[in-house]
C-alpha cells in the first residue's frame, strides 16, 4: 500500500464526480429509425447532414444581421445542410426549418447552434468569474436558465461549455473556462453539461458541446491558435479530465480545436477523437469541427489541398464540418473513388441524426420555435435575480487591510474613478450572445442604487482603458481630493479577452496604473475594483492600496453585485480559480506544480527561484478573503495511509470568529510525497462551500471522505 499524506487543513464529503448520466443514446427505437432513414438517403444527403453552414456566410460575424441568403435556402431545400449556426429567434429559425423540412426530399430537420456561453440575453458573469463561486449547483442552475432562454428562441445547441484548462493568463480564452485546475474544471464541466441538457426531450433543454478538444489552452506563448507541445501524461492528467467529465455527464457533442497537438492538428487527430473519445470513452454523440478548422489543415501543413483536408477530418472522426464547406464539396467524390470509406460517412451521419431524434425534432421540428415562449421566457426578473446571485458569489476579495471594506454607509463623499466605473458595454464580457450592454448595470449605477441620502457620489473617468492619454488625470485628482475615499474601477475591456485576444503584457492596459498612482498620491484611501477577463499582474496594487476587489466582468447585474459587496450587504466568498502572478515572466503559473529536485529554500543557494520575483503567485488558486474571519483547527484523519481504492475520513473544525455571517469554501488538497512518477506539490481533491453563521463564534465540525 502506498502512502498518501493528506496535506491541507480541509475537509468534506466525496461524492463521485464521474456520475454517469443515464445513457439515452442507445435507445433501440431511435437506432432503428435512423437505420430506416439512412437506407433511403443518397450519399449526398448523408454528407449534407455533416455540413454546418453559417446563417450569414460568416460575412457579418455572429452578431450581424441574420439573413437567409438564396444560396443558403437552396442548400436547405436540397437536403445538403444538417445544421446552421448563428441563426436565432423563433421566427427566423422557423422559416429556415420550414425550408428544410418542407422543401427537402426526406424532410430532415435542421439543428440550430449558437454560442450561448454565459447566458443568452440575461448575461451571467463570464465563465471564469462564475468558476470563482466554486458553487457547482449555482453553475448548473445558470446553465439551465441560459438553455431555457436560448431554446425559446429556436436554438437547439450551444457551443458550450468551454472546458479547456488554462494555465497561461496571456491566452485570452482563459475567460471562457473554469481556470487552471482539472478537478474543479471537471466538476464545473459536468455541472454546465447537466444544466444545458438535463433531459433532452424537454423543449427547454439544448445540446451542449464540450470544447475545444483538446489541449487548446496550452497554446505556446499563450498566443491563440498556436501549436501545443505537451507530454501524453500532461494531456491525460491536466487537459483531458474536464472533457472526460463532460462525456461522462452525457454531453451530446464535442468540438475539435484549432490547435495542433504534438504535431497533429486536433481536427485531424485520430488518437484523441477516434481512440480516446469514441473508443475508450464510448462517446455516442458527434464531433463538430471548430470554424473552418478542417480548412485550416492546409495552412497547418498536413493537407495539401481541400480534398486531403476533408479526408483527414473524416478519417480522424470529425463528424460535422463547421463552415469550411469542405465535406460537402469533397467527400462524395472521394467515397465514389474509394479513397474514403462510406462507413465513415454513415457513422458520422448516424451520430448527427441520433441527436436530432433525441431532441424530438423528427416528431416536431418546430418545438423550439415558439414566439409565445420567446416573449415569456427571456430576460425575466427571476433570471436577472439569478444573474445577481451569481455575480455576488463570483466576486473575490483579494486584499482588505484594516477592514477598509465594507464601506459604512453614512455621510460620506465617495469618488468613483476609472475607465470602467461608468461602463455598461464591457460588463457583459465577450461571447455575450444577444445580451444588451444598455441593460447592464454599471458600477456607478449600482452604487447610486445602493447609497443612502446622506452619502454623495462624485465621478471622474480618469483615462480610457487602453490608450496613452493622460489629459483626464487632473480632473480625476480634483475629484479624489474632494472625497472621503475613492473607489477606483480599472481593468480590461470585454474585447481584451475571448477568441484571439491574447496579450503579451498582462498588466493593466493603457494609462491605468499611472492613474492609480496619481490618485493614491492624494492620500485618500483607495479601494480598487478590478474588472477583467484574465488574471492580471498587479503587484503595485498589492503593496500600495488597502483594499482590492476582483470584480471580473460580472454580466447584466455587475454594478448592483459590486455595490452589495462594497457596502457589506453581501459578504464576498469567491475563491480564485486561477493564479494571479506577480509578473508576466512567471506564466504559465499554476498551484499544482512539481517540486523539482531543488525545491526553493531561502537559505540555500542553487534552489529553484527567480532573481526578481517569488516563485509563487501573488494571489494563488483557491485564495479569497471574507469580511469575517474563519479559523481552522487541526485536521483529523481516520487513517494516515490511503490505498489505491481506499478512503480516509477527514474532519476539521472551522470557526467563524468574525462579525459577519459568511460562506467558506473548504478545500482539500493532497500530496503524494513518494511515487514512481513525481507528483505535484498540491492537488485539489475535494471542496465544499459551507455557510457559517457568526452566531457566537460557532464551531463547525466538517467531515469528508477522501477516496482515490
Ligand atoms: C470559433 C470558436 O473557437 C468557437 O469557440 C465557437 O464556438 C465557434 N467559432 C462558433 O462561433
Amino acid at each position: 500500500m502506498k502512502k498518501m499524506y493528506v496535506l491541507l487543513s480541509v475537509i468534506f464529503l466525496l461524492s463521485p464526480i464521474w456520475g454517469q448520466k443515464k445513457n439515452l443514446l442507445t435507445d433501440e427505437k431511435i437506432e432503428k429509425r435512423i437505420s430506416a432513414l439512412m437506407q433511403t438517403m443518397t450519399l449526398e444527403e448523408k454528407i449534407g447532414q455533416l455540413n454546418q453552414i453559417p446563417a450569414d456566410n460568416g460575412a457579418t460575424g455572429p452578431t450581424g444581421p441574420k439573413i437567409l441568403s438564396g444560396g443558403n435556402k437552396k442548400m436547405l431545400s436540397s437536403g445538403l445542410c444538417g445544421s446552421m449556426l448563428n441563426l436565432f429567434g423563433a421566427q427566423p429559425t422557423r422559416e429556415a426549418q420550414e425550408i428544410a423540412v418542407n422543401g427537402s426530399r426526406l424532410h430532415i430537420p435542421l439543428l440550430f447552434g449558437y454560442d450561448v456561453i454565459h447566458g443568452y440575453k440575461t448575461i451571467f458573469p463570464i465563465p471564469l468569474a462564475e468558476a470563482a463561486s466554486w458553487d457547482v449547483d449555482l453553475i448548473e442552475k445558470n446553465a439551465r436558465i441560459a438553455a431555457k432562454e436560448a431554446s425559446s428562441a429556436g436554438i437547439h445547441w450551444t457551443f458550450a461549455p468551454m472546458v479547456d484548462v488554462a494555465r497561461d493568463a496571456r491566452w485570452g480564452r482563459v475567460m471562457e473556462g473554469a481556470g487552471e485546475d482539472p478537478y474543479l474544471g471537471s466538476l464545473i464541466a459536468q455541472a454546465r453539461v447537466k444544466g444545458f441538457q438535463e433531459n433532452l426531450s424537454n423543449a427547454s433543454d439544448i445540446l451542449a458541446c464540450a470544447k475545444h478538444y483538446v489541449a487548446y489552452g496550452a497554446a505556446i506563448g499563450g498566443r491563440d491558435y498556436n501549436g501545443v507541445d505537451i507530454s501524453e501524461r500532461t494531456l491525460y492528467e491536466v487537459y483531458l479530465p474536464p472533457f472526460k467529465a463532460a462525456a461522462d455527464a452525457g454531453v451530446a457533442t464535442f468540438m475539435s480545436a484549432f490547435n495542433e497537438l504534438n504535431g497533429i492538428p486536433a481536427s485531424a487527430n485520430a488518437f484523441t477523437i477516434r481512440q480516446i473519445l469514441k473508443k475508450n470513452w464510448k462517446f455516442q454523440g458527434f464531433v463538430v469541427s471548430d470554424w473552418n478548422s478542417i480548412g485550416d489543415l492546409i495552412p497547418h501543413g498536413i493537407a495539401e489541398n481541400r480534398a486531403a483536408a476533408a479526408n483527414a477530418g473524416i478519417t480522424a472522426g470529425v463528424d460535422m464540418d463547421m463552415c469550411s464547406f469542405i465535406y460537402i464539396e469533397e467527400l462524395a467524390k472521394q467515397v465514389r473513388s474509394g479513397i474514403v470509406k462510406e462507413y465513415l460517412i454513415d457513422d458520422a451521419c448516424r451520430r448527427i441524426l441520433r441527436m436530432k431524434f433525441k431532441l424530438g425534432l423528427f416528431e416536431d421540428p418546430y418545438k423550439y420555435c415558439s414566439m409565445q415562449r420567446e416573449n415569456a421566457d427571456i430576460f425575466t426578473p427571476e433570471n436577472r435575480a439569478a444573474a445577481l446571485d451569481a455575480a455576488h458569489k463570483s466576486i473575490v476579495l483579494l486584499k482588505n487591510e484594516k477592514q477598509t471594506l465594507p464601506i459604512t454607509n453614512d455621510k460620506k463623499t465617495i469618488a468613483v474613478i476609472g475607465p470602467l466605473a461608468d461602463d455598461k458595454e464591457d460588463m457583459i464580457g465577450n461571447w455575450s450572445a444577444i445580451g444588451e450592454p444598455q441593460s447592464a448595470v454599471s458600477l456607478l449605477e449600482g452604487l447610486r442604487n445602493k447609497i443612502s441620502d446622506k452619502s454623495t457620489l462624485i465621478y471622474a473617468k480618469g483615462c480610457n482603458i487602453n490608450d496613452q492619454d493622460s489629459s483626464l488625470f487632473k480632473n480625476a485628482v480634483q475629484v479624489a481630493s474632494r472625497a472621503d475615499f475613492v473607489i477606483l474601477a480599472l481593468g480590461e475591456s470585454k474585447g481584451m479577452t475571448g477568441e484571439n485576444c491574447s496579450r503579451a503584457d498582462i498588466g493593466l492596459p493603457g494609462m491605468q496604473l499611472e492613474l492609480a498612482k496619481v490618485i493614491v498620491k492624494t492620500g485618500k484611501p483607495v479601494i480598487v475594483v478590478f474588472m477583467n477577463g484574465r488574471p492580471l499582474a498587479i503587484p503595485w496594487f498589492a503593496s500600495n492600496v488597502p483594499a482590492i476587489v476582483e470584480g471580473w466582468l460580472l454580466g447584466t447585474e455587475a454594478g448592483n453585485a459590486l455595490a452589495d459587496v462594497l457596502f457589506g450587504s453581501v459578504n464576498p466568498s469567491g475563491k480564485l480559480p486561477v493564479s494571479f502572478p506577480y509578473a508576466i515572466g512567471q506564466v504559465p503559473i499554476y498551484y499544482n506544480f512539481k517540486s523539482t529536485g531543488r525545491p526553493f529554500s531561502p537559505n540555500q543557494a542553487w534552489t529553484t527561484s527567480y532573481l526578481d520575483v517569488p516563485n509563487e503567485a501573488l494571489y494563488p488558486f483557491g485564495f479569497g478573503l471574507s469580511y469575517t474571519k474563519f479559523c481552522y483547527g487541526d485536521i483529523q484523519l481516520s487513517s494516515k495511509t490511503l490505498g489505491m481504492h481506499g478512503e480516509i475520513k477527514a474532519s476539521i473544525e472551522v470557526k467563524n470568529e468574525g462579525n459577519f455571517d459568511g460562506d467558506e469554501v473548504v478545500q482539500l488538497y493532497i500530496r503524494d510525497v513518494v511515487a514512481r512518477i513525481s507528483r505535484p506539490v498540491k492537488e485539489l481533491k475535494h471542496f465544499k462551500k459551507y455557510i457559517l453563521k457568526k452566531e457566537n463564534q460557532r464551531l463547525w465540525t466538517l467531515q469528508l471522505l477522501l477516496k482515490i
